[in-house]
């Protein structure tokens, strides 16, 4: 039994990018927000170290723009980079005003400003946090708002299975239209229509073994945009970040970048740094960079970890600028004011996803995404720390006003409402049988992008991965064609999916660059390098340009 909802637009996602979008709608739209479990589970609610913006005076857009330029390896798009700087001030303040209270300082009048912290290719401090927990308090702020707004449901729970579309004649997706949502508490798939779709779904970092990410970030939104036909680009860019507590229960628990930002050094288990040797930024060259040294560090010395070490600074001023890391680590038994951490690389954000405009558009009329799911060139070959989140609210914003306009423009809200989602045809299905199928696809996936498709790559490696994921992919879309709907199968076949993509991105990218880093390539291609791996519906891959 299957109902039917209808919206004027429906957001999958919950996180900053989501929520945001739900907020600017509120006043003009019936919106409907999709969330696979509670509403603040998301990459937003575990950020720490803040967001980047140009918020001092002494600093300007053009230095934001060329440190993220720079980070980017020549991949980045100038003209988004420069978009997305300039809405930075906009932005905090419409947090602010959403009630954000981000951590303040006295300047030298007395008066309160904002405390900026700095962090990995950073060449100011500009990222405004709230102390190392900047996620949570921009999550739970955003939650309450779109909690009191009048004209937002919000359905928990809820896993998107996939879009719904209009379809011409060779079966290409023409409009969205809606799509199919399981209920995960009752196992019903619901059909929810509208004429705007917006995925904020988020990366997909679960795909490896080691990840800073909650389990929710299984690339749902790549998948399904890519199933719809829209282009997807840069997938082999995934970025490893380089300090995550090293600890069995740890479950790659970050520690934050500020906390190199303010001081803390990178060690050997013998107490001597290593970095000044891998850049002359050491502690905080870009990421890539750091992750790639520490990798290094570990295979040469046959380490299985290395030290993070801010013990310097004593107890006083950790726990005031660090007082969630502090109390976390000491709970696996660490106290950070006295002894150093053992950290090593995670994966931590995606770099790459659906491509999309500047008003969030996707290749599909009526569907946008935002966010982390997408690619919208800011990030390049590699993300600068703390510009992802304000990504998240700047295109948030811009879609939104493109939504408004064309709601405005069409009058969609009265007169011509999408067709209705046909109900979930569940006839031919049965209960899975063998949940270990799922659980062991699961675990092998995981595995064999951690050990093939990880921080450093080669042809031997990728073309492992590849036999594997064709082999897993054939048994994955084969049982999805049999058994009834959970989430755990969803999950699985949409990393899959994701897993294939950033294999053939990966294999496509001749060169090291960035994240992407191959011993059969050790070099940097200025002629051919210079453009995204785009990946085409059914024909990848291709290179735009
Ligand atoms: P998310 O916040 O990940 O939200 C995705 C949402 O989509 C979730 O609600 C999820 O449940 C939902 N969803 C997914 N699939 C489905 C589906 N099929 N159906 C229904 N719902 C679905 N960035 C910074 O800029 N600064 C930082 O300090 C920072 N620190 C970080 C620290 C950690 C530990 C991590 C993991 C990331 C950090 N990042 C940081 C990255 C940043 O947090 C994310 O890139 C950003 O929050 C992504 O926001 P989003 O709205 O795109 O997606
Ligand atoms: C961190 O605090 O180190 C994470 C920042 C980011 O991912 O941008």
């Amino acid at each position: 039994m299957s109902s039917q909802y209808q919206f004027d637009v429906l957001i999958v996602g919950s996180g900053a990018s989501g929520l945001n979008l739900a907020l600017e709608l509120a006043d003009f739209a019936r919106v409907g927000v999709i969330t696979k479990s509670e509403l603040h589970e998301s990459n937003t609610y575990y950020a720490q170290g803040g967001i980047a913006a140009v918020l001092d005076e002494h600093d300007s857009v053009q230095s934001h723009v060329n440190d993220t330029l720079d980070a980017g390896a020549g991949l980045c798009d100038e003209d988004v980079v420069r978009f997305i700087v300039e809405h930075g001030r906009e932005a905090i303040d419409k947090l602010a005003a959403y009630g954000v209270e981000f951590t303040t300082q006295k300047d030298g009048n007395g008066d309160l400003e904002y405390h900026l912290t700095r962090e990995g290719g950073h060449s100011h401090r500009r990222v405004v946090h709230v102390a190392d927990a900047t996620g949570k308090a921009v999550e739970t702020t955003m939650e309450e708002r779109v909690r009191e707004a009048a004209n937002v449901t919000i359905f928990e729970h809820h896993n998107a299975v996939d879009l719904w579309c209009d379809r011409d004649v060779h079966g290409r997706s023409k409009r969205v239209t809606g799509l199919h949502a399981l209920n995960t508490k009752t196992g019903e798939v619901r059909a929810f229509s509208a004429p705007f779709v917006v995925l904020a779904t988020g990366g997909v970092s679960k795909v490896y073994l080691y990840t800073s990410n909650p389990d929710i970030c299984t690339g749902d939104g790549i998948a399904m945009a890519w199933r719809a036909g829209c282009r997807v680009a840069n997938m082999e860019f995934t970025q490893f970040h380089p300090t995550c507590l090293y600890h069995p229960q740890a479950k790659s628990f970050l520690v934050s970048e500020a906390v190199r930002g303010e001081g803390g050094l990178l060690k050997r288990a013998d107490g001597s740094r290593f970095m000044d040797d891998f850049d002359e930024r050491g502690e905080l060259a870009p990421r890539d960079i750091v992750a790639r040294a520490i990798d290094f560090e570990m295979k040469r010395l046959g380490q299985e970890c290395m030290y993070l070490d801010i013990s310097h600074k004593g107890e006083a001023f950790i726990q005031k600028h660090f007082p969630m890391i502090f109390a976390n680590t000491k709970k696996f038994g660490f106290d950070m004011s006295k002894e150093p951490l053992p950290v090593v690389p995670a994966a931590h954000y995606t770099c790459g996803g659906v491509m999309i405009d500047k008003r969030g558009q996707t290749d599909v009329a009526g569907l946008y995404a935002i966010g982390e799911v997408t690619y919208t060139g800011l990030h390049g070959a590699s993300r600068m720390a703390s510009n992802s989140l304000l990504e998240c609210l700047v295109y948030s914003t811009s879609a939104a006003n493109d939504i408004r306009d064309r709601l405005d423009q069409t009058k969609l809200k009265t007169q011509s409402l999408p067709p209705e989602t046909p109900t979930w045809d569940e006839s031919k299905v049965t209960g899975s049988d063998e949940q270990v199928v799922i659980s062991h696809n699961w675990d092998e996936l995981r595995r064999f992008m951690w050990d093939y498709v990880g921080i450093v790559r080669t042809d031997k490696r990728l073309a492992r991965a590849r036999t594997r994921i064709d082999m897993l992919q054939a048994e994955i879309i084969e049982y999805y064609g049999n058994k009834r709907l959970t989430g755990d199968l969803l999950e699985l076949r949409n990393l899959a999916v994701c897993a294939e993509l950033i294999i053939h991105a990966a294999q496509a990218r001749k060169e090291s660059r960035g994240l992407h880093s191959t011993l059969d390539y050790p070099h940097t291609n200025d002629i051919t390098g210079l453009s995204p791996t785009v990946l085409m519906p059914k024909r990848y891959p291709r290179k735009k340009g």
